[in-house]
């Protein structure tokens, strides 16, 4: 899809008698309809994008012998209470550890992740580490920590408060983002808000596509440009057509390859069997995520889910119910012909 944008959602006093706000949202401009409940509106200007250079200062990175770069998070269960970690090492595994607690100075708990590696055609990643801590209080700062001796870095997330109809909270809604100059701009206008908290991803994250042989350096400098948001937000992700890298002439034929290694989903959370279609709660929204890319119709296990998963909404716990694709139905299946 083409331009990206971004909003805000505000759900504060959800007025549940009255309307009862269903949200679909989509990415790209095709769909007009898709603004309802919008309390900001940004668009970045028109024109063509000029991708900011490989040594751009928001891919630099950070200092420090193997230190953990590409920090992000995403929710890591169904109600909020679980976080999964993840970030990447280049010259080493090193630690899949991650400490964290409520206080800074006191990071007084442990959990062990894993680490994994992917090749496409001859590029090979950095190691990936995902690292999913539980048991979460509600409505809690926490702070985090990865990496070992010299390279440890720290950040720290908010977890949403109990779901609950009257329960406020702001999400921000990016798509289409890419990792030009306006990216930049895009990131930076979003930031501005400091009430958001987390991010609704529409699909499209770094476009690596878009260069040579797919280049997926272009991954990891995506990655590297969103963790001053994502290190400390989670951002829902959601799978675009720009996330498909399906390329068989690369001798590449498994989708979603790359955005499959670095963006874990909680989706088994929800009794989804693939990452790429799942739900969350998260304080007074119920968050469907669906897959534009992978089969919808009638008997496909995404079709059979998304059946199963209307009735487990309950409007009077969740009355905002948000549901994100990348695309319009009526492109769904168009998947191998890549915008
Ligand atoms: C990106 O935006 C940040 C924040 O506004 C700024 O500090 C940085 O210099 C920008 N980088 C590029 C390459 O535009
Ligand atoms: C960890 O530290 C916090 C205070 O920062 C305390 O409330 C909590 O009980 C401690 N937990 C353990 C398992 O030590
Ligand atoms: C991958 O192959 C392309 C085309 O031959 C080449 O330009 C690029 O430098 C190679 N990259 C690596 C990491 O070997
Ligand atoms: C729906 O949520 C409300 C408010 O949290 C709760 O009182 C009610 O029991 C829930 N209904 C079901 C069927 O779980």
């Amino acid at each position: 899809m083409g331009r990206h944008g971004v909003g805000w959602i505000g759900a504060a006093a959800a007025p549940a008698a009255v309307l009862l706000p269903l949200l679909l949202l989509v990415a790209g401009g095709a769909c007009p309809g898709a603004r309802a409940g919008l309390t900001s509106e940004y668009r970045r200007h028109l024109g063509s994008a000029i991708d900011m250079p490989l040594d751009a200062d928001v891919f630099r990175p950070p200092p420090g012998q193997n230190a953990p770069e590409q920090v992000h998070i995403t929710q890591g269960n169904h109600d909020g209470t679980a976080m999964i970690i993840s970030w990447v090492t280049t010259s080493e595994p090193g630690s899949s550890t991650v400490v964290y607690g409520t206080s800074e100075d006191n990071l007084n708990y442990t959990a062990n992740g894993k680490h994994t590696q992917y090749t496409f055609y001859n590029y090979t990643s950095g190691y990936i580490h995902h690292c999913t801590i539980k048991k979460l209080e509600f409505d809690t700062k926490y702070y985090y920590a990865v990496g070992i001796g010299q390279t440890v870095r720290k950040f720290w997330f908010m977890t949403p408060a109990k779901s609950g109809p009257d329960v406020p909270y702001t999400f921000g809604l990016i798509g289409d983002l890419g990792q030009s100059f306006d990216s930049n701009v895009t990131l930076a206008h979003y930031e501005t808000n400091s009430k958001a908290q987390a991010v609704l991803f529409v699909g499209d994250l770094s476009y690596a596509d878009n260069y040579p042989y797919h280049d997926n350096v272009r991954w990891d400098t995506w990655a590297r440009f969103v963790e001053r948001n994502v290190a400390y937000q989670p951002w829902i992700w959601t799978a675009g057509n720009h996330e498909i890298d399906f390329a068989p002439e690369l001798g590449e034929t498994k989708p979603f390859k790359p955005y499959s290694n670095m963006y874990p989903t909680p989706y088994k959370a929800s009794g989804s069997t693939a990452p790429y279609w799942y739900s969350i709660k998260r304080a007074s929204a119920y968050i469907i995520v669906l897959a534009s890319y992978s089969s919808y119709g009638k008997y496909t296990p995404q079709y059979k889910w998304l059946e199963a998963e209307f009735p487990k909404v309950n409007r009077s716990e969740t009355p905002w119910l948000i549901v994100l694709m990348h695309a319009p139905c009526t492109e769904y299946q168009m998947w191998h012909t890549t915008s």
